[in-house]
């Protein structure tokens, strides 16, 4: 994140002698950070070592998804039709993926005591439907419907939810982290005039007092697609106190100030997060373009450096026919793509749009899932011939 925080109790400085209440034992100092020494990080001062374990296994692996033979086409599939129960780790179903990222959704159903952490990737979970807390060593942070929670890599966490009856997830991990824009930060690091969003309406994790408790503590850790199961002696939320830049947050997608233009403006105009290998950007209620002969509808366009993921959250969306809450479209690399026969001609003259959608360019090119195959619009690549 673009600040500062402190959070509990830290020594007065780095690296030096941090007792507990009975003098003589010391406070576990954890540097966690990024890009070796040189990135962002942060301070955490544990009750105990963070290094111990006492068991290792692995999770079974009870299902692949790979869809090896999938075209080169456009894509629109329900993410809504392939509802699993579980808990925030076995109710996920991974949609598209390539090396440097995996798009996923879950119905979280249930409830569960074990810890996660997703030692590989960094996570971008966008909470569609649900409200609860986030908890990890870094405090309680309360999130709600249309949250991003931003997880650095190596976060241990739980999610409670006030009630599981209808909780839906969006979920994108990256292997590189979910960074504000440079150009949306000033020479300081803090964000600009001109930027479509401003440090408070960021929240960060409220302090809650340390855990300091012995037992068994199972945490599922994430690597890849496998899932290895740790036992830890300690509870892992032993952290009297830290402080730096590097913490998970939230931040709800109607905070985002949209811009607006005379004419079209490209979508990079609607940038949330930049990650080394792909970028999000949201798309919410705005006015459109005020050319007496602007045409509201994006032109037909071919990326040909990118894959574009749209996930539609509320609303009529302007340039998409038959899409719903839950939907997906992915329009790959190589082929040109832009609204429906009749999008564009009805945008003519339409004053603003209502729509909240999430999107995703990615540099490489993403797989499709055997889930695409089972919840896709057949023809969906023909759909263009019906005018
Ligand atoms: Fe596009």
């Amino acid at each position: 994140m673009a600040f500062y925080v402190k959070v509990g109790n830290v020594p007065p400085k780095r690296h030096i002698t941090f007792y507990k209440d009975d003098g003589t034992s010391l406070y576990r100092e954890e540097l966690f950070s990024t890009k070796g020494f040189s990135g962002i990080y942060s301070n955490k001062y544990h009750i105990y070592m963070p290094t111990q374990v006492e068991k290792i296994g692995e999770y079974p692996i009870d299902h692949w998804d790979d869809w090896p033979d999938a075209p080169l086409q456009y894509y629109h599939f329900f993410t809504d039709e392939k509802k699993t129960t579980g808990d925030i780790i076995t109710s996920r179903n991974a949609f598209l993926k390539n090396v440097n990222c995996v798009i996923s959704t879950a119905n979280v159903s249930e409830d569960s005591d074990i810890f996660f952490r997703n030692s590989f990737a960094h996570e971008l979970l966008f909470v569609h439907r649900g409200k609860g807390k986030f908890l990890s060593e870094y405090g309680t942070l309360p999130f709600e419907q249309w949250d991003y929670i931003v997880v650095p890599k190596g976060t241990t966490y739980q999610m409670k939810f006030e009630d599981y009856n209808d909780v839906k997830l969006f979920i994108i991990e990256s292997s590189t982290p979910f960074d504000i824009p440079r150009h949306f930060r000033n020479e300081y690091g803090q964000l600009t005039e001109d930027a479509p969003y401003y440090e408070r309406d960021f929240k960060v994790p409220q302090f809650t007092d340390p855990i300091d408790e012995l037992g068994s503590f199972e945490l599922n850790l994430k690597v890849r697609d496998r899932h290895f199961r740790y036992i830890l002696p300690h509870h892992p939320f032993d952290v009297v106190g830290w402080d730096g830049f590097l913490y998970p947050y939230t931040f709800n997608l109607q905070e985002y100030a949209p811009k607006v233009g005379k004419i079209h403006l490209p979508p990079p105009v609607h940038l949330m997060f930049t990650t080394q290998h792909f970028v999000v950007c949201n798309f919410v209620p705005r006015l459109f373009d005020f050319h007496p002969q602007s045409i509201p509808a994006p032109y037909y366009h071919s990326n040909v450096d990118s894959d574009e993921v749209l996930y539609y959250v509320h609303g009529d969306f302007m340039s998409r026919k038959g899409v719903k809450e839950g939907s997906i479209t992915l329009h790959p690399m190589g082929i040109p793509h832009g609204p429906q026969p009749g999008k564009t001609e009805a945008s003519i003259g339409v004053k603003e749009t209502d729509e909240y959608a999430v999107m995703i360019d990615t540099f490489q090119p993403l797989r499709v899932t055997k889930n695409v195959k089972e919840t896709m619009v057949e023809n969906y690549s023909q759909s263009w011939l019906a005018e």
